[in-house]
């Protein structure tokens, strides 16, 4: 049995952790803040999971596939519905507490699923509830849990991950590992607008890179159309307000008062996340940029209150009634589709590397994440991961990652002229890399990346180097699909869609089976 090293604590790299353990193999968790500071806690609306008699694991397929835009991987969309059931089982056997109809689960709808399929806990509390849960298993475990480690980098030796160096305080310390577990969530911080809390810095997709793995289909940003719309939110985020509210009932309107979605999609306010997204920041810019409202006053407040109970307190820390007047919301960055490229096992192109959860790109959500598959995700694969820790390495990267296009963004050195400034990148890839992109703003903004100087290695060098690499997969696919849209190219390209890779030069992925005519190669300081 091997020594395994998972960075992070969310879902993913706790379901790693406990997996891992039980298989017997000596299990470190590392986290740069508090165990519980990332974006798991975070999560309201659920987890999806086909367990009742009247879903079925093919629809919950058919749902995630129709959602991701033609650009799901099929074994890995499969994957995650079949192992589903099962895993939402163990948790629950190992103690999370989910809402129930009496004896029955109880059950939500969200956008985009063809049935009430979404478990949920605490009412809108599902993420904090699964995280107790998890947390509570790993401690029993004897798990050791080391907080406020920073990961600095993976280390590669004979193109093998054989461990990773962190700092504690400002203290190196280096640990050796057989098996290293990426499970260190996203990076809704490169946005000025943005759901993911203050740790969502890509550190995790950043490292991998610098140690040379593949990354995929970083284009890929999910906004979450419904964020709680305070200018002043500042390093606190943006609100969520669950999709749920939405599944329960809620409509969008305009500043005029009118329901609009109802003119974009037949689903209206349940359509795919993406467009009903789009179609908000349509109408805000219609309005002079005010933000529309969510009206759930037909709901009740005794219902509001019972149901989401978070959100219910948030909205009105925040001086609204939302039982009596309609709320403002907006557009946020909430979800990373793309990452670290993987198999259907969490298998990076660096042997001995893990990725699992928001950081890793297995190609399940395609080009648009089903709401509540999220928190599945996260146990599924962290779970597989762990399976796969023994298996031996395959050689070649996916199918999928094979046939991808291959974007390359330009390099980057700490002598340029630009000082890195984060509130001055989060407006820029806000502005360029948004809801609505359009080439000549993603090159400016290209230039300007490029421009700016690499900050010292840390969260800010973490986010130039997302910044950068996310503006260049922006650039280099030139059509509209799912969550990324360019009015220059309005329209999905003819033909089978394409994933996009992005190849460090450093990568130890057979260079065969990824080179392409359109290759060029990149440093891995960028
Ligand atoms: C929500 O509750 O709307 C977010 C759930 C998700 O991102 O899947």
């Amino acid at each position: 049995m091997g020594r395994v090293v998972v960075v992070g604590s969310g879902i993913a790299g706790l379901s790693a952790a406990l997996r891992a353990n039980t298989l017997g193999h000596d299990v470190t968790v590392v986290t740069k803040a508090g165990a519980s500071d990332g974006s798991t806690r975070h999560a309201q609306g659920g987890i999806a999971a086909a367990l009742f008699p009247d879903d079925s694991v093919d629809a919950h397929i058919a749902d995630t596939v129709r959602a991701g835009a033609g650009l799901n991987v099929r074994e890995a969309v499969e994957a995650l519905c079949s192992d589903g059931p099962l895993r939402v089982g163990e948790l629950i056997a190992l103690g999370a507490e989910f809402d129930r109809d009496g004896d029955a689960l109880a059950r939500g709808l969200e956008a985009a699923h063809s049935s009430a399929r979404v478990l949920h806990a605490g009412g809108d509390a599902t993420g904090a509830e699964l995280e107790r849960a998890l947390i509570a298993a790993v401690h029993a475990a004897g798990i050791p849990v080391v907080e406020g480690a920073f990961l600095d980098d993976v280390i590669v030796e004979d193109a093998r991950a054989t461990g990773v160096s962190l700092r504690i305080g400002g203290a190196p310390l280096r640990l050796a590992a057989d098996a290293v577990v990426l499970a260190t969530g996203g990076w809704g911080r490169l946005y000025a607008h943005t759901t993911n809390p203050p740790v969502a810095t890509g550190d995790g997709v950043a490292a991998a890179w610098r140690a040379g793995a593949v990354l995929a289909d970083l284009e890929f940003t999910q906004f979450h159309p419904t964020a709680l719309y305070r200018p002043d939110a500042g390093s606190a985020g943006a609100f969520l307000v669950s999709e749920a509210v939405r599944g329960e009932g809620a409509v969008l309107r305009n500043a005029r008062g009118e329901r609009f979605m109802t003119d974009v999609h037949p689903d209206a306010e349940l359509a795919p996340r993406d467009v009903v997204a789009r179609g908000i920041a349509v109408e805000m810019a219609a309005q002079g940029g005010r933000p529309v409202l969510l009206d759930a006053t037909a709901l009740g407040g005794a219902f509001l209150a019972r149901r989401f109970p978070t959100i219910d307190a948030a909205t009105r820390a925040a001086g609204y009634d939302w039982a009596a007047h309609p709320i403002p919301v907006t557009p946020a960055a909430h979800y990373a589709m793309g990452g670290v490229a993987t198999d259907t096992e969490g298998r990076t192109t660096v042997p001995g590397l893990f990725a699992v959860g928001e950081v890793a790109c297995t190609g399940t959500h395609g080009a648009n994440r089903l709401a509540s598959n999220s928190l599945l995700e996260g146990l599924v694969y962290g779970h597989r991961a762990a399976e796969a820790v023994d298996l031996p390495w395959t050689d070649e990267p996916p199918a999928w990652v094979r046939e991808a296009a291959v974007a390359s963004p330009s390099p980057a050195t700490r002598a340029a002229s630009r000082p890195f400034d984060r509130a001055r990148l989060g407006d820029l890839l806000w502005e360029a890399a948004g809801v609505h992109r359009e080439g000549a703003r993603l090159s400016a903004a290209a230039a300007e990346l490029a421009a700016t100087a690499l900050p010292e290695p840390g969260e800010d060098a973490d986010l130039l180097t997302l910044g950068r690499l996310v503006v260049a997969a922006a650039l280099s696919r030139e059509e509209s699909r799912g969550a990324h849209f360019r009015s220059d190219f309005p329209l999905p390209a003819e033909g089978a869609a394409a994933h996009t890779v992005l190849i460090p030069s450093s990568s130890s992925a057979p260079s065969a089976a990824l080179t392409r005519p359109t290759r060029s190669e990149v440093p891995a300081a960028c």
